[in-house]
């Protein structure tokens, strides 16, 4: 059953007039609620990791002028995670408008706010992002369909059989990519499901069906919307790596079936203290796409610990730019989006105690250096 009615508009008012999220009950770790404790008004959405986020601000200010315009001539998509709630600060719906040409909903098509309870979608807030990124020629990144994290207890307390998971991912997949069927180009069908140290990850979906729950994904969300580009979404997975080869066997083992897997996405949550290889990220890519996958890149951040000092802004900033460069050089990758639009909406400082500055604008949405590094690098090429 689908029903956005009455208490999406309930929960749309109640969002607003109290600053706190109420239709999705909080199950996981990943709380929305955090969120919206730590940046529910503009003030603090302004003020939050605007302190380690101004010492840059001795060097003149940089024009924001329009990212979307400047890579569409490359004929490559730059986009940007974005947050329902933020979209009520007329300077972030602004900026996410004009600097960005594709919208992925950081939170709210995830499976605990889209169907926290069984048999009953909450397709308000994902709506809403839809619309906005529509009515700013945006395209629309859909962000997950089957992930371990985010996912309301009543799945694991109801669901204990490989044939009761499959009709239940079967269910979830067709009702969300057919509710929104011609508006979303491309799916992360599935989320983070290569494990860190070896094999597939370890979660309910694989306990119980083995890979099976992927082709099952896969082929429902094809059936769904015949169209729309479908994704496996994995972090640490940019360069040539043991995890990035269990993903690149898992890939070639589903086409080998005939699912119909279209790309790869690489998150690239990158630490400024470990950045991975760049000639190896170019290689990484080119294998993916010669399996005829495209290769996106699909969260990118690169945080920094402690305060940043302009010299990490500056080495921040050439990494940025390495990257866009190596997507722009390389066949089958025409996508990058960054994991938020500014450091005051960042998950960094929140998930990753005592890091930040991960972002192109900081906390007062200012234009960084790694912002005029990119607009550099798709510039005067
Ligand atoms: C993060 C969001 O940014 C946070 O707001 C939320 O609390 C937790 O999830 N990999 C993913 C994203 O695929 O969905 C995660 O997003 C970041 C890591």
């Amino acid at each position: 059953m689908v029903h956005a009615s009455f208490t999406s508009m309930l929960a749309f008012f109640l969002f607003f007039s109290s600053g706190c999220a109420t239709a999705p009950k909080v199950e996981d770790p990943y709380s929305f609620g955090v969120e919206l404790m730590a940046d529910s008004s503009p003030e603090s959405a302004q003020n939050e990791g605007s302190s380690p986020a101004t010492a840059h601000t001795a060097a003149q200010e940089i024009p924001l002028v329009g990212l979307r315009g400047l890579a569409a001539a490359y004929h490559l998509d730059f986009g940007v995670a974005v947050a329902f709630k933020a979209l009520s600060i007329s300077k972030y719906a602004q900026i996410v408008s004009s600097e960005f040409s594709t919208l992925t909903p950081e939170n709210e098509m995830k499976w605990q706010y889209i169907h926290p309870v069984a048999g009953s979608y909450e397709l308000f807030f994902g709506d809403q992002l839809v619309q906005f990124a529509q009515s700013h020629q945006m395209k629309v990144r859909g962000h997950t369909l089957v992930w371990h994290n985010q996912l309301p207890r009543w799945v694991s307390e109801s669901v204990t059989t490989e044939d009761a998971l499959l009709k239940l991912v079967t269910e979830h997949v067709s009702t969300i990519v057919g509710h929104y069927r011609g508006k979303i180009a491309k799916w992360d069908v599935a989320n983070e499901v290569i494990d860190d140290a070896q094999g597939m990850r370890d979660t309910l979906f694989y306990r119980l069906s083995g890979t099976e729950f992927l082709s099952t994904a896969f082929r429902a969300a094809h059936e769904a919307d015949a169209d729309a580009l479908l994704y496996l979404n994995d972090y640490s997975v940019e360069a040539i790596n043991p995890k990035s080869n269990r993903l690149y066997e898992l890939c070639k083992a589903l086409l080998a079936q005939g699912v119909p897997l279209h790309g790869v996405g690489l998150q690239a949550h990158w630490d400024l203290d470990d950045l991975p290889s760049m000639s190896s990220v170019r290689k990484n890519i080119e294998r993916f796409a010669a399996l005829g996958l495209k290769v996106d890149i699909t969260e990118l951040d690169i945080r920094m610990k402690g305060a940043p000092t302009p010299e990490r802004l500056r080495v921040q900033a050439e990494a940025y730019a390495a990257l866009v460069r190596v997507v722009l050089d390389t066949e089958g990758s025409d996508s990058i989006t960054v994991w938020g639009v500014d450091d005051g909406h960042s998950w960094v400082p929140q998930w990753m105690s005592s890091y930040g500055s991960a972002l192109l604008l900081d906390g007062k949405y200012r234009a960084k250096q790694a912002y005029a590094a990119v607009v550099g690098e798709l510039s005067n090429r």
